[in-house]
């Protein structure tokens, strides 16, 4: 069994299919990890797996904490702190997103380049803990060179990606119009409810983060459209194949 991988995945809303792939896992239910945050959704417990994706180790959380479900910034990351303790160097994650960028469309597979933070709280906030300084920097929250290999992956596989600025916001509510508008003149391209706590954290770590977006719906002025949690994991289930295709070969050549 793999003892020691050193590259860790996330998958978001309707993207878990790649965890199963995982071949020779062992999963461990995030009730038996001491001070893992444990759902409050009967049959959700989630599980922490080591296995191998292809030739590689890999650590995958199977479910992810969000703050929109009462958790704390600290419990939501967490699962980054035990990553750290187990020698994980780059993380990948992916969620589901929504396009506030006019050019995109539903189905769009967006790379994240950069992070914005309007949930009300940054999950740093407190004693400093020694993996990384007090005032971190963020300059490059997710790293330029998986991002380049990514765009490279998805030209020679055929698949259109796009790339953005990520923005989070703390949920449980969909975007009204105006929200959508604000976020879009904040420079958001997407607008999600998870991932932006982890890569803060991951980043405070020294651990490597690249992220993809599946646009799940449009924020974008005219193309506004009731969104529900289902038409989310119905867009996000439609791509996850490509978006799984980049991040195999991704984690393949980490
Ligand atoms: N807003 C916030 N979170 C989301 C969205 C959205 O439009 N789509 C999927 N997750």
């Amino acid at each position: 069994m793999t003892t020691s991988p050193t590259t860790a995945i996330i998958l978001g809303t309707g993207l878990g299919k790649l965890a199963d792939e995982i071949t020779d896992a062992a999963r461990i239910s995030y009730k038996d990890i001491p001070n893992f945050p444990v759902s409050t959704v009967e049959g959700h417990s989630g599980n922490l797996i080591f296995g191998k994706l292809g030739d590689k180790d890999i650590l995958a959380m199977e479910g992810r904490f969000h703050y929109y479900e009462g958790y704390t910034m600290k419990e939501v990351t967490f699962p980054i702190r035990v990553m750290y303790e187990l020698g994980i160097k780059t993380l990948f994650v992916s969620n589901a997103a929504g396009g506030t960028n006019p050019a995109f469309e539903i189905g769009d597979l967006m790379i994240i380049t950069d992070q914005i933070n309007a949930l009300p709280e940054n999950p740093l906030r407190g004693k400093n803990f020694p993996t990384g300084p007090r005032f971190p920097d963020m300059s490059e929250a997710y790293d330029k060179k998986l991002i380049q290999q990514a765009v490279a992956i998805a030209t020679e596989k055929g698949i259109k990606v796009q790339q953005g600025v990520y923005l989070a916001t703390q949920g449980p509510t969909f975007e009204t119009p105006a929200e959508y508008k604000m976020f879009r003149i904040w420079g958001a391209d997407a607008v999600g409810m998870s991932t932006v706590p982890e890569v803060i954290v991951a980043n405070h770590c020294g651990i490597k983060c690249f992220g993809i977006s599946v646009i799940t719906d449009l924020g974008v002025e005219g193309k506004i459209v009731e969104v529900s949690h289902e038409e989310v994991q119905k867009a996000a289930d439609a791509v996850q194949p490509l978006m799984a295709e980049i991040m195999r070969e991704m984690i393949n050549r980490a």
